[in-house]
């Protein structure tokens, strides 16, 4: 089996810098979101904790930056622009989910190429927590699923044995 190449100092300062861009994307996309009156409190302590959990990766990954030399990047992901224009909690779910894996998947592909042992802990221990975090979206997506079929079941009552 061959060994996976590691990465070069180049390459991974540009993926600590794309992890942090993203990271900080997410944390203002859910910070945007949390202050919404909209947000139910079902919804809001788990959404919370993701931000928590978005802005801790940023300073992980600032930390990890400042150990190699490298600058840490001041921008932001293109991901909160694109998630400004989402109106609906599912639409807003399915992204922020489809983001989450994005950078899980990230991860898992970038460990084996490391070699430093403390980023490969830190960076292992993001993509568990993206892991979780994707597991709880999922189950708020089924929720906000679910309630919305009661409020249109609701609003159209049907006959009797059509609702089973
Ligand atoms: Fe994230």
């Amino acid at each position: 089996m061959s060994q996976a190449t590691l990465m070069s100092r180049e390459e991974y300062v540009a993926f600590l810098n794309l992890l942090l861009e993203a990271e900080r994307a997410g944390a203002h996309t859910l910070a945007d979101w949390i202050d919404e009156p909209a947000a139910g409190a079902d919804i809001r302590a788990p959404l919370l904790a993701a931000q928590r959990d978005e802005a801790r990766n940023c300073a992980s990954l600032i930390e990890l930056l400042m150990a190699a030399g490298a600058k840490p990047s001041m921008a932001t992901g293109g991901f909160h622009r694109r998630a400004r224009s989402l109106c609906t909690w599912a639409e807003r779910l399915s992204f922020l989910n489809r983001g989450q894996a994005w950078v899980e998947r990230r991860i898992a592909e970038a460990l084996p190429r490391l070699e430093d042992q403390t980023a490969k802990q830190v960076l292992a221990a993001m993509r568990e927590s993206h892991r979780a975090n994707i597991d709880v979206c999922d189950r708020l997506l089924r929720s906000v699923a679910s309630a919305r079929e009661r409020a249109a079941v609701s609003l159209h009552p049907m006959p009797h044995k059509e609702m089973q």
